[in-house]
């Protein structure tokens, strides 16, 4: 059966697929170091649990509005009030399948055909995939590693054409843990007000920021940003609820109503048990997401240390989430046994095959020559993953 054309450019998630041939060799009973996936491995919070059987038992079983319950609604609006000082109102909310299925909404809703959205690289796999699927047209912006892969304003404003509707910024950043201070935000909204930008802010990672480090929320660096930039985020990072499937916006009313609008024909209502599981998650206690937050800290630090001892290998400081990007690149061109490797991905796959230690091909994130490691996984697992990498490394003629 035929295919459509645009589904046939669709590229499927890297991570997913390396996290997939990963389990495979896990499966035929290898013991394979997993790095590929972005997700804790911590258990979802036992009180956050509770709340979903309680829901359950509660008849919290049947559909909810569209765009998500009130009482959820209305804990989004509080939070962003109390850690942001932003007043949002409820009808500024919608709750989605996760914080991917809400930048699908986002995009769709933003975007005629032909119009473009500016993505940093690195960038999270889905984001171009995500503007494709929705008739827009991405424009990647390579940053520096030498400027802690940020965008800069010059860069953005060079970047700009007349077809660009869209700015996105991922911070924390998935994949390199690079997080903009409030001074660096600011000087990217005043280009962004400048050339009437929309800017769609992942904040997804807003929780997982190492100690040093202050994250900022992008409306908040200059007046007039609330109508011009959508918020993206969601539990699933923060309370280890990646299966729950929660994310949200918050945007001008407008938008929010259009995107609750194509919510409401695409998948109604997002599950109504994890709502109020995600209700709990925000309204409940915070100890949780601190503790996790200090397993990832001592994970980040070993990565850190570990991997400047590494030659030629370069990794700049991870601000926030759980990622480190790696240079690569002067271990490409070379062999490994017999294998030659030429790019990230061939290297990603020999790894994968000789130590059995999965990561991603930073080709996937629009960075040839860097690999990302995610470091959400327990320490034992990290020691033996990044002793099998420094083998590797070592091996390479
Ligand atoms: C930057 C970024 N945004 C969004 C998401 C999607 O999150 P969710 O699992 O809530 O869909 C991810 C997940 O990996 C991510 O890394």
């Amino acid at each position: 059966m035929k295919i459509s054309q645009r589904l046939q450019q669709l590229e499927p998630s890297a991570t997913m697929a390396m996290a997939a041939k990963a389990k495979e060799l896990k499966a035929a009973g290898e013991h394979v170091v997993d790095f590929s996936l972005g997700e804790p491995d911590f258990p979802t919070p036992r009180h956050i649990c509770q709340a979903a059987t309680r829901a359950m038992q509660e008849g919290h079983t049947h559909y909810t509005a569209a765009s998500g319950i009130p009482e959820l609604k209305a804990a989004i609006v509080r939070q962003y009030q109390q850690r942001h000082g932003l007043q949002y109102q409820p009808n500024q909310v919608v709750v989605s399948n996760g914080a991917k299925h809400a930048l699908h909404n986002v995009f769709t809703a933003l975007l005629d055909p032909g119009q473009e959205v500016i993505i940093p690289a690195p960038y999270w796999v889905s984001y171009a995939e995500l503007v494709k699927l929705a008739s827009g047209v991405p424009r990647i912006v390579p940053t520096e590693e030498a400027q802690g892969f940020k965008l800069t304003p010059q860069r953005l404003r060079e970047s700009i054409g007349p077809q660009t509707r869209v700015l996105l910024l991922c911070s924390p950043s998935n994949p390199t843990g690079a997080m903009y201070t409030a001074q660096e935000l600011a000087a990217l909204a005043d280009v962004v007000l400048e050339h009437d930008l929309v800017v769609v802010a992942d904040e997804i990672y807003e929780r997982l920021v190492y100690p040093g480090h202050h994250f900022t929320s992008f409306p908040t660096v200059r007046p007039g940003l609330m109508e011009r930039t959508v918020v993206v985020n969601g539990v699933s990072k923060a309370y280890a609820m990646t299966g729950w499937r929660i994310g949200w916006t918050l945007s001008p009313p407008q938008l929010a109503q259009a995107m609750a609008a194509l919510q409401s024909q695409e998948t109604s209502n997002p599950c109504s048990i994890s709502q109020h599981a995600a209700l709990a998650a925000l309204e409940g206690p915070q100890a949780c997401v601190e503790e996790m937050l200090q397993q990832f800290a001592r994970r980040r630090q070993y990565v850190q240390q570990r991997v400047t001892q590494w030659d030629g290998v370069s990794c700049p400081e991870m601000a926030g989430a759980f990622y480190a990007f790696l240079n690569i690149s002067s271990y490409l061109g070379r062999r490994y046994g017999d294998t030659p490797v030429e790019n990230s991905q061939q290297w990603c796959l020999a790894l994968l095959e000789q130590q059995k230690v999965a990561t991603v091909m930073g080709s996937a994130f629009g960075a040839e020559g860097y690999v990302r490691l995610s470091y959400a996984t327990g320490m034992g697992e990290l020691e033996e993953g990044l002793d099998r990498i420094q083998r590797y490394l070592q091996s390479a003629q």
